[in-house]
């Protein structure tokens, strides 16, 4: 056992201007304190294994979920592979930082509320978190499209193989849940996506019709099926700490400079996720 710390933090988004130099900024607390990185990191590889570079060295452990970033080809990547293609060649630079993917074993943090287990999940999305009356995909895409919003994964997100997410969505959860139930129920865990698990974290979204890209209805009950300490999240950038059937969730946002100048980072850079600084909410101290 250590006295370190479980920290989290997502949507760093290292590429945009301003951005960049939070990096440098993100420190542990002492030599045991692990980094769970929750997704959008930033779009090119090279860019997301610097970061994470930098973050291995630091930390004693870094925990690592692909966002809908991550997935992005752009004109910018001399990696000009789809999207399946990019989420493997990530995991294999994590792997040589010996940074822990959805691939590997769970790491197990053994800090003073522990232990826990730590699970990477990558379960994208399937536009099922649908706006009340709307049934289907198509519908729920045209009703967004006539509200003006669309998701920039639309247009980014070359799927390869698949035809649509929601295939490639439907093969991760299936494959996830087939891990999560073959892990000892006795050691709890604590669950890391960048889309949130549960819809209802979405009901606070500026843009109702956004929601359809922030997750999927299948994991709606990973909380309460599996022995699950915490769930940790991203991609609202909406930081913010909510419970739902007594398990508590925690969206660990940065976000783009515009948000985090608007309110700050009233916890901290980095989210302690273990041991539970409790309500209300600590921020984590300056090193
Ligand atoms: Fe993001
Ligand atoms: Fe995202």
């Amino acid at each position: 056992m250590t006295d370190g710390r479980l920290l989290a933090v997502s949507d760093l988004h290292v590429g945009v201007a301003d951005n960049g130099p939070v990096l440098d900024q993100l420190k542990p607390t002492g030599p045991d304190d692990w980094l769970i990185v929750a997704g959008d990191v930033a779009e090119r590889v090279d860019a997301v294994e610097a970061a994470l570079r930098v973050l291995a060295d630091r930390f004693a452990k870094v925990i690592w979920t692909p966002g809908n970033h991550e997935l992005w080809t752009t004109a910018q990547d001399p990696v000009a592979v789809d999207a399946p293609e990019r989420y493997r060649l990530l995991v294999e630079r994590c792997r040589a930082l010996g940074v822990a993917t959805p691939e590997d074993p769970f790491p197990v943090w053994q800090g003073p509320d522990g232990p826990y287990a730590v699970a990477p999940v990558f379960t994208l999305y399937d536009y099922s978190f649908r706006v009340p009356g709307v049934h289907t995909k198509a519908e729920s895409l045209a009703r967004a499209r006539d509200n003006g919003v669309i998701c920039t994964d639309e247009f980014r997100i070359d799927l390869g193989p698949y035809a649509g997410v929601e295939d490639w969505c439907r093969e991760r959860v299936a494959a996830t849940e087939k891990a999560l139930s073959a892990h000892d129920p006795e050691l709890p865990l604590v669950l890391v996506g960048h889309w949130p698990l549960d819809r209802r974290p979405t009901d606070v979204l500026h843009y109702p019709d956004f929601a359809q890209w922030c997750g999927t209805e299948l994991t709606a009950d990973w909380h309460r099926r599996f022995n699950v300490a915490a769930v940790v999240y991203g991609h609202l950038h909406i930081p913010r700490t909510t419970w739902y059937e007594g398990v508590r969730f925690e969206e660990v946002s940065l976000g783009y400079p515009r948000e985090w100048r608007r309110r700050g980072h009233p916890r901290g850079l980095l989210r302690q996720i273990f041991p539970y600084p409790g309500p209300p909410e600590r921020p984590v101290p300056a090193p």
